[in-house]
């Protein structure tokens, strides 16, 4: 795709791609001629929540059998502290025959970008970058200032690099949960919890985040990396295992609410059919990698619900193969409910007329992150 300037995740555009000098090759010989390696393969988690090293171990191997004296060799995925030098650097070490520091250098800058962000370009975020001595770090430096036009942040160690980055997704994952676990609280009291914030948020000092789904393969995935090594490290964290269990039940409890709201107005869930809207792990992104949404429909169907789902830009190949979700061509006029369960730009002014046309009988519109700008209809909820 990229040889034909499409861009997979639909980040760029085609024209992104004209007069841009890069060569895109899966062939390893193509390697051979470079000396400034950058490594940035998926770091996921297995079903155990357990870092899955594999992509990284087989780069580091590829990268060990063209590694030549003088290269230098960059890291750019999430990992936990240590991994780089621990786990990475001794399979290139075995591959090549070579010796760190003395015959190759190495470094650590970690991917900050955030998929979506059309501002926060990857040349407008400030760049961490550590490397294995001070020499190797000048020069890594300079390697990156010629596309980094917001600054270099340089760390003394490449351990201290790797930390801040899995830190800056625990935090937020965990700023995150404890606004979902409050919109759990507040759904009780029938507190508009997004109200509640923004009124707590008229203090200077309080944080705003939202409540929602986390999925996608950074924020809910990074913080096991810690875990993970904590865990080996003897120490058993709590903080950041509860976040991550709150997220986690976010799908169930938005479930349940939809179940629930149904019985409750005398419908028989498994004569009910659902609208999910929105599959992607957030929005504006085509991106389904360990979206909850499919855990949410999973939910609705455990109930016998039939459910449609409808998203613009996840690609219908991945989901299918991943999730086993077909997208609906053809919306129904005759939902049950509706769940806008991701914010997609798209769904931000349906009207009232779009929800009419397409419901049963009554109007159920569950949008999980509140996004319609139209709010009036006989049953709306959202997170
Ligand atoms: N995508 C983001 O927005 C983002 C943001 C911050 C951090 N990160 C981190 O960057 C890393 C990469 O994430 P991504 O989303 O770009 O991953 P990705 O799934 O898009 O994969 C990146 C590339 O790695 C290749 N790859 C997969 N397995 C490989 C292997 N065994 N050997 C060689 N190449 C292999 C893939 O084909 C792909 O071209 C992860 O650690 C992620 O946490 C990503």
């Amino acid at each position: 795709m990229l040889k034909n300037d499409e861009d997979p995740s639909l980040e760029l555009s085609k024209e992104s791609f004209k007069n841009s000098d890069i060569t895109f090759s899966t062939n390893k010989e193509d390697l051979i001629d470079a000396h400034f390696h950058i490594i940035c393969v998926p770091t996921d988690i297995d079903d155990h929540k357990v870092p899955i090293l594999n992509p990284l171990i087989s780069a580091s191997k590829n990268i060990g059998e063209v590694i030549k004296k003088g290269d230098f060799v960059v890291y750019e995925s999430t990992v936990y502290p240590g991994c780089t030098e621990d786990d990475c650097i001794p399979v290139i070490e075995k591959h090549s025959g070579l010796t760190r520091k003395t015959d190759f250098s190495y470094g650590y800058s970690p991917e900050r970008i955030v998929p979506g962000d059309k501002v926060k370009t990857l040349s407008q975020i400030k760049k961490i970058i550590s490397a294995c001595d001070k020499e190797s770090l000048k020069i890594v430096s300079q390697v990156y200032s010629k596309i980094i036009e917001a600054g270099i942040y340089e760390t003394s160690s490449i351990k201290i690099a790797e930390a801040a980055k899995v830190i800056e997704n625990t935090q937020r994952d965990i700023n995150i949960s404890l606004m979902n676990e409050l919109a759990i609280i507040f759904d009780k009291m029938d507190l508009d919890t997004n109200e509640v914030i923004d009124a707590a948020g008229s203090k200077w000092n309080f944080h705003k985040y939202r409540p929602g789904l986390v999925g996608g393969h950074c924020i809910g995935v990074d913080p096991y990396y810690l875990i993970h090594k904590a865990k080996q490290l003897g120490h058993e964290p709590q903080v950041i295992a509860a976040g991550r269990k709150v997220n986690d039940f976010i799908p169930h409890f938005i479930g349940k609410k939809i179940v629930t709201t149904l019985l409750k107005h005398g419908k028989n869930p498994s004569n009910c059919k659902v609208l999910v809207m929105g599959v992607t792990y957030k929005e504006g992104t085509a991106d389904i990698r360990n979206s909850k949404v499919p855990q949410l429909i999973k939910e609705l169907e455990e109930y016998s619900i039939e459910v449609d789902v409808t998203d613009p830009r996840a690609n219908e190949k991945d989901l299918l193969a991943d999730f086993n979700i077909t997208l609906t061509k053809e919306l129904s006029n005759d939902y049950n409910a509706i769940v806008i369960a991701t914010a997609h730009e798209e769904y931000k002014n349906l009207n009232f007329d779009f929800f009419k046309s397409h419901s049963r009988d009554q109007i159920f519109v569950f949008d999980v992150k509140g996004v319609l700008k139209e709010k009036t209809f006989e049953h709306y909820w959202k997170l």
